[in-house]
């Protein structure tokens, strides 16, 4: 038996939802028609996820670059969000999801971070899923956040600089609390990072997929698992040393 039949399935699956726009435009729709449809791809997700014992899922819902799109889009698209937010999260909570926003918050206007902090305090004790939605979230933020963590920490004299290491930078990115990632999706046919979790994709296994972010669905998720369990995870050692887990 290798690792993979131990682990058949992911404990954290983290999606760069894209193509909301491109399916969009093939129905000759504004690209915001493809972001509402969008919306109907995270719930049927998140319901895939509960069933199929997905410890953890992390959305890119909203990149740090995004900002640079045309402002009309970047004001639909933080309209969708707090629709989202007061249609989506008492359903989340009945079905024992736990809500986390990661990324820069202090970017959002007041009235939508207010929103996503009482999501994120209502939801705290829940257990069944883990879902993190990151928003104004780049890889590279991240590692500066953490990295400026640190240095405060020197600051005040409570860690020496000698004594960050790997696994004490670790701690102080987003998610650290959570199992590591185990498989990265991409939909829309892109086979880029676009800068989302660059420090936890280290030994993550990495899927595209053609899908449009709207079409994707329980079967896509299933096919996407499937893929991830033929997979052998080595982490640097050879292919006898994970078979006799040595
Ligand atoms: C992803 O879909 C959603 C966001 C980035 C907010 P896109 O809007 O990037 O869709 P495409 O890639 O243009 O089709
Ligand atoms: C990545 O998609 C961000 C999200 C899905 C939120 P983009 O559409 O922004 O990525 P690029 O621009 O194609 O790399
Ligand atoms: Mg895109």
């Amino acid at each position: 038996m290798t690792s993979a039949d131990n682990a058949r399935v992911p404990r954290h699956i983290a999606i760069v939802m894209d193509g909301n726009g491109r399916w969009a435009k093939l129905r000759h729709r504004p690209r915001t028609f493809g972001h509402n449809a969008g919306r109907k791809a995270v719930r049927n997700v998140v319901e895939a996820c509960l069933r199929q014992g997905v410890k953890v899922l992390t959305l890119f819902a909203f990149s740090s670059e995004n900002w640079q799109r045309p402002q009309e889009e970047v004001g639909a698209l933080m309209e969708l969000f707090v629709r989202a937010l007061d249609k989506e999260v008492d359903e989340l909570h009945g079905n024992g999801v736990r809500l986390r926003f990661v990324g820069d918050l202090a970017s959002f206007e007041p009235g939508l971070r207010q929103r996503m902090l009482a999501a994120m305090a209502r939801t705290a004790g829940n257990d069944a899923l883990h879902l993190n939605v990151a928003v104004s979230y780049g890889g590279r933020w991240d590692i500066v956040q953490a990295a400026r963590k640190a240095a405060e920490s020197v600051a005040r004299g409570e860690l020496r600089a000698d004594e960050i290491d790997e696994n004490l930078l670790g701690h102080f990115m987003c998610l650290a609390d959570l199992p590591p990632l185990d498989l990265f999706i991409r939909t829309g046919g892109e086979c880029r990072v676009s800068n989302f979790l660059l420090w936890q994709l280290a030994y993550a296994e990495l899927h595209f997929t053609d899908t449009l972010w709207p079409d994707f669905d329980e079967a896509c998720l299933k096919s996407a698992i499937e893929d991830y369990a033929r997979r052998e995870r080595r982490f640097g050692k050879t292919g006898e040393q994970v078979a006799t887990k040595a």
